[in-house]
């Protein structure tokens, strides 16, 4: 199986082969082709797709060039800890009262990538460490699926405590909490961020649009316009395998900024 096959098996995306190829022309892409078909088809938005299919490679026209920080030094250690323990600590709202711990965030401290997801669930909550549940397997094969360890990445999430039956994060809860997150962007000095679902795509762009309109595009986030890829959320992914497809062009448009970043 080829390394491409394998990965998109991988995130489950279906990859149809042809069992003879026609005699006369080398067959399109199997998997493009499924990939395309399924991209082709309305999930859960409402804006119309394109009729050509996201590509993989991103569509801003103009070079994107983002300075990399300097190498973590003693003022970023001191940085990390006085903000892991500011997080540790925190009595800003009230979800702090229903948490077993917070959810400080994991990874590479100078990693190129920075993905962001919505909250806690009740395992990150239990373990203290982002997407480690069923969306978390996922979103850890879909990083794998572009040639990315989740080790190598930074991954946070808008709220550090986990809302109580896993409700979506309240604007007055992620308002608190925003100074920390802001706080973990300026020290990792991402190549990219990576937007895993809507309430962290509409939290991070200020915008009420859904998902479905803010992914297939690069957006800038911050003073600093560090590009910005929005995509479903892994625990969308697991309930509508369809939109895997959707969510692989994404990934291949972040990787494309990785690459040339
Ligand atoms: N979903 C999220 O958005 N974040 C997590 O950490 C786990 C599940």
């Amino acid at each position: 199986m080829s390394r491409r096959l394998a990965y998109l098996a991988e995130i489950g995306i279906p990859a149809y082969r042809l069992r003879r190829a026609p005699v006369a022309e080398a067959p399109r892409d199997a998997v493009e082709t499924a990939v395309d078909a399924a991209a082709a088809t309305p999930v859960d938005d409402t804006r119309a797709e394109p009729s050509v299919p996201v590509p993989c490679f991103a569509r801003e026209e103009t070079p994107i060039a983002v300075a990399r920080g300097s190498a973590a030094g003693a003022t970023d250690d001191d940085a990390w800890s006085r903000l892991a323990a500011e997080v540790r600590d925190c009595r800003r709202c009230a979800l702090h009262r229903g948490r077993t711990q917070t959810v400080f965030g994991v990874g590479r401290r100078d990693a190129e990538l920075l993905v962001v997801g919505e909250a806690p669930g009740e395992e990150e909550d239990r373990q203290g460490e982002p997407f480690v549940g069923p969306a978390g397997r996922l979103l850890t094969a879909m990083l794998k699926s572009i040639g990315l360890a989740r080790e190598e990445v930074f991954i946070a999430n808008i709220l550090k405590c986990r809302p109580p039956g896993n409700r979506d994060p309240r604007p007055d809860e992620a308002d608190a909490c925003a100074d920390f997150l802001n706080r973990q962007i300026a020290l990792v000095k991402p190549k990219a961020m990576l937007a895993v679902g809507r309430i962290s795509a509409q939290r991070l762009l200020d915008t009420d649009l859904p998902v479905g309109r803010l992914r297939g595009v690069v957006h800038r986030y911050g003073d600093s316009a560090i590009p910005l890829v929005v995509t479903y959320h892994p625990a969308y992914l697991l309930r509508t395998p369809i939109a895997k497809a959707k969510s692989w062009q994404d990934l291949c448009m972040l990787l494309s900024l990785l690459r040339s970043a």
